[in-house]
Formats: C-alpha cells, structure tokens, sequence
C-alpha cells in the first residue's frame, strides 16, 4: 500500500478505512475478490436483505472500494483496481484467515451458485442443441457478422484455431478454409453432437470438437493463434475472468476475436434463455482485456434491423506490448 505515490486526505483515508471495517462488508470484499458480483448473487449468499446489502454495497462504492454497473433491473460491483484501494483490499483479502467460517461459508455458497447458474446454462443448451442454428439467426443476421470476421482474421492461414464455446461448430465450419488445425471446446454433449455431426457432414476433417470446461483451460496455455468467443461471454456471471482464461490460451503473438451482445435491457433473455448478463460494453470489454495485457478494440457493430432488436459487436484483442512494438 505504501509508497505507490497515492496520497489521499486524511478525512478520505478515514472513510475507507471505516467502509472496510465492519464484518459483512468484508466478507462483500472477500467474495469480490473472486470476480463480479450482483446484488441478487450477495443477498443470496449471505443471506441478507437487498436494502441491507445494498446500504453496505454504497459504503464500499462512496469509499471508492468498488465500482458498480448497472445492467437491467441488476446492478453488477467489482473490486475498483485503483493503486490505494486496491492495495488495501488485497492487504484485507489476503490477510484474513480463508478459514474463517464466515468467509468459508460465503465460498461455498458462492461455488454453489455458480454451479446452478452453470446446470441451468447446461439444461438451457440440452434441450435448444438442436435448434441452436436457427435460434442465433433471430438476433442478427448472421451473414454481416460472419464476413466481418472473415474480413478480421485477414487472408494468413492461422495455425491453431480455438474455438472456445463451439456449441454446434458453426465457427470451425465457417472458418475451415482459414486455420490449419482447429479445435472447439464446449461443456454441452448435445451441442457437441450437432457440431461433431455438422463436422463430418462438411468433411473439415482438420477440427475437432471436445467436451471442456472454458474456466479450466490449463491443457492448451500459449498453444493458440486465434481464439474465438463467439456469443458465449454472456452466460458467465464474470465475463472478465473467462476472458482472461481465454487470454492464456493466446501464444505471445495471438490474437482474440469476441462477438457478443452490445448492452441491452431485455430482461426476459436472462429467464428464458439462460443469459447472464445483458450484453457487454466496450469499456467493460477494453478493461477486461487491459487486465489480461491485450488492447481490445471494437472493430465493427451490426444494429438490429428490427426495432427494439440487439446489437451485435465484434471485438478484435491483440497482446497490448506487440501492438506497441509494432506502434500500431
Ligand atoms: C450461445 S452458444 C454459442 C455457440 C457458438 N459459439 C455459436 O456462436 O454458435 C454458447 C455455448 O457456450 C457453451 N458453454 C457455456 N458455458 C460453458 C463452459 N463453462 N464451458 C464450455 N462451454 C460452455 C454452451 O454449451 C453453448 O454451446
């Protein structure tokens, strides 16, 4: 905490230290030290009102301790990575005893959240696998999108291609013409089926699919030149962190294409099609990929031609000290 050149008012350091010093406001820290959070994810954690969360939540927020994001009817917090606070929040964190049977008792509730919201995704994409095809065409015209990325990825072949959320495979389909080896990971056998089936169907004999979980990735670190997200972010809870394991997967001259949803209110998306988060903004997308030591930029946005419909973005992440070097 010392010595990183931030001085604050003493009046400013006394509201920090006071926003952290009360146990259930620690305990928000502890669990934001683990990714984003709602305010709905905290109140069934710990058990506690929303008014009283939320009271806790504006303590950490005036305090300058977190950020908030409102996305919907939700509203989402992070840890604020700025030098003074972080450093304390990092001090708090780390100094705690993890085994302290509140903090124990938040973690477990926490993974077995994450859990259910992960099965429901699961069930969500068993029972659509089939359909899943015609269902991506009802938000954007694919056609657009997919010449985009084509555009993207430029005329060199791409060696390794990882395509993470593969789902039926549409991108190593789409894509086969452009990488030398593919690989597509998803944690839906179903989807799996129709992308193997789709596969063999098309005879891209150079891909393959396998049944993985995107957040453990720890098999293909550095391996790959290009690594697609495509219309997966927005089923995690903390879209940065599945970034970031994505991001390792980048050899140090790889590059990273995201497509997703720009920010939108369509509430009924996280009840009835097992979204999590209602789109992705670039800031939210440019601090994600800052975190992973990648410059993130939005390369092209398609608007729905429906009235009320979803935007489309596509994101082009490339290693921040290679875009330098090359002074681009
Ligand atoms: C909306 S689909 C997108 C599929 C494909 N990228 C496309 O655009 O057609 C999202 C995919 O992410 C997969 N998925 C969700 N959570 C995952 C996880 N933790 N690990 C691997 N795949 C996951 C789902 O099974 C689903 O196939």
């Amino acid at each position: 905490m010392a010595g990183n050149g931030i001085v604050r008012h003493p009046q400013d350091m006394v509201l920090l230290l006071k926003a952290a010093g009360e146990v259930t406001r620690l305990r928000l820290l502890a669990l934001l030290a683990q990714g984003e959070l709602s305010v709905k994810d905290f109140t069934e954690i710990l058990g506690q009102s929303q008014p009283r969360i939320s009271r806790h939540l504006k303590l950490l927020a005036d305090a300058g301790l977190v950020t908030r994001h409102a996305e919907g009817a939700w509203a989402y917090y992070r840890l604020y990575r700025e030098p003074a606070s972080d450093g304390l929040v990092d001090w708090l964190t780390g100094n705690v005893d993890p085994q302290a049977t509140e903090l124990l008792r938040d973690r477990e509730k926490l993974a077995a959240l994450r859990q259910a919201h992960r099965d429901r995704a699961a069930d969500y994409f068993a029972t659509i696998a089939q359909s899943w095809d015609k269902l991506r065409n009802l938000h954007v015209a694919d056609e657009a999108v997919e010449a985009a990325i084509i555009d993207a990825i430029g005329s060199e072949l791409v060696g390794q291609f990882l395509d993470l959320g593969t789902g039926t495979g549409r991108m190593l389909e789409l894509l086969a013409g452009h990488y030398e080896n593919g690989i597509g990971l998803d944690s839906s056998r179903e989807m799996l089926a129709v992308a193997r089936a789709k596969l063999d169907e098309g005879e891209v004999a150079h891909a393959q699919v396998r049944l993985g979980d995107i957040t453990d990735l720890g098999d293909y670190r550095g391996q790959a030149d290009l690594v697609m997200l495509h219309q997966v972010l927005h089923y995690f809870d903390d879209p940065g962190v599945v970034l970031g394991h994505a991001a390792a997967c980048l050899r140090a001259d790889g590059r990273m294409l995201i497509v997703d949803f720009a920010p939108h209110d369509h509430e009924f998306l996280r009840t009835e099609q097992a979204h999590r988060r209602l789109g992705l903004s670039d800031q939210q997308v440019e601090m994600w990929a800052r975190a992973s030591g990648l410059n993130a930029v939005c390369r092209q946005k398609f608007p729905s031609a429906k009235e009320g419909g979803l935007t489309v973005c596509l994101w082009v992440l490339e290693p921040a000290e290679l875009r330098n070097v090359k002074g681009v």
